[in-house]
């Protein structure tokens, strides 16, 4: 009943395998590199855990994936593992072409060689689920219907066309090879464990600490937010029960100018944490804007709905609630993330960008 999960020590990741073993789904083999987004700390609650087995290493490194294989034999591979932050793509794209191509060509490679070993009922119960996202579709235009699985894709980031990538080298190896491929194609998450270089984390702990709300161009740039917990029960129904060899768009039904987002934050630190000389969102600072900047993201999520039965059950006021309230509640976990080399990041993105 084991399933390898990659890149578990991210964000995301880190809530699915928490979310897993509340469950009481099964052992989990945890394969993470630990980069700056990757956080064992994500994942404290599971130290005693022996179900939980912690591996730190690359996705690139194929005698370690061909040994994880061996050893645990998998029932499925939920694969996170990425590098994920489209400003940093635009920065370095390098890193993204290695790890987002090269690290899903080699999990595919070896799981494809060690599946042709196997019994053919292990072969018909693997599942590789990639996850991926909705900005492999390209942009949408204020009016435009949101993006469903048939939607041509045309990635504009670094970061988007290497996702667009690995999810064309899954559905080859489906097609090609017959691999039990599943993906799920997914818009903007929030919630605990996020790394403050995206927007929500980043504007929670700058007005927090009464720094500037760095906003890109005007903030009416939009996004379909989803609270991590529900993309979380996505991925789980879409292992269960989803079609091998399809796609799955899921999206929180929440579109959000960026601007709206940052003031339904401040508006919640007013209450959290009164400010007494002036609202939070005096805070706000209009900056330059990010190059090849995506309009709009919206997902059309009626295939998942109708199909497997999955909704979104967080509202974005309920779950940026509980998001504004765990970054307050947990501050060690925010002075760790928050040291040295983020300094450097927030030095590189920032310094140079002044007003828009
Ligand atoms: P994240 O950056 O928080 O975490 C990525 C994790 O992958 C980190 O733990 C990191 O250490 C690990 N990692 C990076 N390179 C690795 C390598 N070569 N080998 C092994 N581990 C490696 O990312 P996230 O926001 O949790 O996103 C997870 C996945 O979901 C990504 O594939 C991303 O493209 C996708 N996605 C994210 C969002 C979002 O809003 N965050 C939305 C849709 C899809
Ligand atoms: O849509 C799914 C994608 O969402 C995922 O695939 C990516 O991994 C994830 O990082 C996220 O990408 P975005 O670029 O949409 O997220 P980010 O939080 O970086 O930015 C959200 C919006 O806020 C975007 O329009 C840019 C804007 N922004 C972001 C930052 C960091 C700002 O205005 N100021 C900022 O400082």
């Amino acid at each position: 009943m084991t399933i390898l999960v990659t890149g578990g020590a991210g964000f995301i990741g880190s809530n699915f395998v928490l979310d897993w073993f509340a469950q009481g789904a099964g052992p989990v083999i945890n394969l993470d590199k630990l980069t700056y987004a990757g956080n064992p700390a994500n994942l404290h609650a599971l130290k005693d855990n022996p179900e939980h087995v912690f591996v730190h290493g690359d996705i690139c490194d194929r005698e370690l994936v061909r040994s994880l294989l061996e050893r645990h034999a998998p029932r499925a591979i939920v694969h996170f593992a990425a590098e994920s932050h489209v400003d940093r793509s635009i920065h370095g794209p390098g890193d993204f072409v290695q790890t987002n191509i090269l690290g899903t060509f080699t999990l595919l490679e070896e799981v494809r060689s060690w599946l042709e070993k196997q019994a053919p009922s292990r072969r018909e119960d693997f599942r590789f689920l990639h996850v991926s996202t909705d900005e492999v579709f390209g942009s949408l235009a204020p009016h435009d219907p949101p993006f469903k699985e048939s939607t041509p894709f045309a990635p504009n980031s670094p970061y988007a066309a290497s996702k667009a990538a690995a999810d064309h080298l899954v559905r080859a190896y489906h097609h090609t090879y017959g691999l039990p491929t599943l993906t799920v194609n997914c818009s903007n998450n929030y919630g605990p464990y996020q790394f403050p270089e995206k927007l929500i984390p980043l504007m929670i702990l700058n007005a927090i600490t009464h720094k500037p709300l760095p906003v890109y161009g005007e903030g009416g740039n939009v996004r379909d937010w989803l609270y991590v917990q529900d993309h979380c029960t996505a991925i789980r129904r879409v292992l269960e029960r989803g079609r091998v060899g399809e796609s799955y768009n899921v999206g929180g039904y929440n579109q959000k100018t960026n601007l709206e987002v940052v003031n339904a934050i401040c508006a919640l630190l007013d209450e959290a944490r009164p400010n007494r000389k002036s609202p939070h969102s005096m805070l706000i600072s209009f900056v330059k804007d990010r190059p090849g900047h995506d309009r709009r993201y919206a997902m059309d999520a009626t295939k998942i709905a109708i199909q497997l039965e999955w909704t979104p059950s967080e509202s974005f006021d309920s779950g940026l609630r509980k998001t504004v309230a765990w970054y307050l509640d947990n501050p060690d976990w925010v002075a760790h993330v928050t040291s040295g080399a983020y300094r450097q990041w927030i030095e590189k993105n920032y310094a140079k960008r002044g007003e828009a």
